[in-house]
């Protein structure tokens, strides 16, 4: 099992589109996948449907080291994908939850998520403080999802300032992922200097712009079950094929071949409840 926190000083630079859109494509590729929603804005579990419901992350926080365990295990809730669970968050979430900064760590291991998770993958609040330090403590890996401007990078060197300081050999960033990319002469200059400065860390493939991102929040639609053949979903596969070092046409097969399944299982019921609707007006017209 592999635990990934998502972080950036910044918000709005795609750490909540990374986190459902990754946990979403690995979990059709057939890996089992957890996430968490560290963040009180709770975007991650209104994406995925969930209004304020118990117990959640704060809870996990706020119980005692001997019970987390246990109530990380009775925090878990389906999400209507296969393979795929979340644990939500609240917006009363603050860093005075925080007792033991590795209570997160302590409450994966006691619960034994390695039994039933490849991934667990924790979306935060833009910045640094004890509520993503907690996520970070608890990670094998932390990936940044950036945009590429001149505060973007700053934040990008801040942070790393900020890891060594803090966490020194126990965590370090391991990738940074281009998002919102166009291709212009000013982002690619941008993402030359990132490069420079973090040659192993960013990775080859960048994410590009694409509306799609904002029609599957509006349309509460998943991107590689509604918009498989988009611009957006190809990048997306291409990135996880980088990250997790996965075969490309097996995991392309495995995709589409879950998809075609979503999708019939999405019309049988559509058509069945039209049918039910149209035989309860018959009933009830004269
Ligand atoms: N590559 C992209 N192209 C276009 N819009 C994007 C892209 N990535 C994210 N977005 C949009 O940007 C907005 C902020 O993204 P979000 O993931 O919520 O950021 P964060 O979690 O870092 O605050 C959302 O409306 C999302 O749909
Ligand atoms: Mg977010």
């Amino acid at each position: 099992m592999k635990v990934i926190s998502i972080l950036n000083y910044k918000g709005g630079v795609g750490k909540t589109t990374f986190t459902i859109n990754v946990s979403q494509a690995l979990a059709l590729i057939g890996f089992r996948v957890l996430a968490i929603d560290n963040d009180s804005q709770h975007n991650l579990s209104l994406l995925l449907n969930k209004e304020i419901v118990y117990p959640n992350i704060r809870d996990i926080y706020r119980c005692s080291v001997g019970m987390a365990g246990k109530k990380m295990l009775d925090a878990i809730h389906e999400t209507g994908l296969r393979n795929f669970h979340v644990i939500t968050s609240h917006t009363q979430l603050s860093t005075n939850d925080i007792k033991d900064p590795y209570i997160l760590q302590k409450a994966i291991t006691f619960s034994s998520l390695h039994r039933f998770y490849d991934f667990i993958i924790i979306d935060n609040s833009p910045g640094i403080d004890t509520i993503q330090e907690a996520s970070v403590h608890a990670a094998d890996e932390v990936f940044i999802p950036t945009e590429l401007s001149f505060f973007a990078l700053n934040g990008i060197d801040e942070l790393h300032k900020v890891f060594e300081e803090k966490f020194r050999d126990d965590c370090t960033v391991t990738k940074i992922i281009p998002n919102c990319f166009r291709n212009t002469k000013r982002q690619n200059e941008y993402l030359e200097m990132l490069k420079e400065k973090h040659p192993q860390k960013v990775t080859e493939t960048t994410i590009p712009y694409d509306p799609v991102f904002d029609f599957c929040i509006k349309e509460g639609k998943t991107l590689f079950i509604h918009r498989l053949f988009s611009k957006a979903a190809a990048y997306y596969l291409k990135l996880i094929h980088e990250l997790f070092d996965l075969d490309e046409q097996n995991t392309w097969n495995q995709v589409v071949h879950k998809r075609n399944h979503e999708l019939r299982s999405e019309a049988r019921e559509r058509f069945f409840k039209n049918k039910n609707a149209s035989s309860v007006s018959e009933t009830i017209l004269p």
